[in-house]
């Protein structure tokens, strides 16, 4: 089982998102984050009063999967969140040791299978 842990832009999100979902694997969070990749601040002007932003906000999409599923995971948040464009993003690809169901104590790879009552 391996982490999927991705920051992209939140413009590419609803695509990932379905993408993904169309491939069964519904199963992620996102949280709004603020962050700086390799570029330093950019600098802004407010009625003449300039400002350094250092970090700007990006949405982390993480998502545990098997690891059969990473590659094809991968490849959907690369296809679609790419734009070329500088800030772009990361993914970052993290061991996961085990992963437990709370309704069923169910451990391992089981819990990350698709799931009967999903409709
Ligand atoms: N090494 C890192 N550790 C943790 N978070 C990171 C790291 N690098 C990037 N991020 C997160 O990813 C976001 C996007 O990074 P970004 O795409 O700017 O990376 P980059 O390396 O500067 O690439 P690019 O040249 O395409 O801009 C950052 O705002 C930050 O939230
Ligand atoms: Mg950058």
């Amino acid at each position: 089982m391996k982490k999927i842990e991705a920051f992209v832009r939140h413009e590419s999100f609803d695509a990932i998102r379905a993408r993904l979902a169309d491939m069964g694997l519904p199963s992620m969070s996102i949280s709004e984050v603020k962050g700086s990749g390799r570029q330093g601040g950019y600098t802004e002007s407010y009625r003449g009063a300039k400002t350094t932003i250092f970090m700007r906000p990006k949405l982390k999409l993480e998502m545990v999967v098997n690891d059969a599923d990473v590659e094809r995971a991968v490849d959907v948040i690369l296809e679609l969140a790419h734009t070329g464009e500088p800030g772009d993003g990361k993914i970052f690809i993290i061991p996961v040791e085990d992963t437990v169901r709370v309704r069923t104590g169910e451990r391992g790879e089981i819990v990350l299978a698709s799931h009967p009552d999903d409709a």
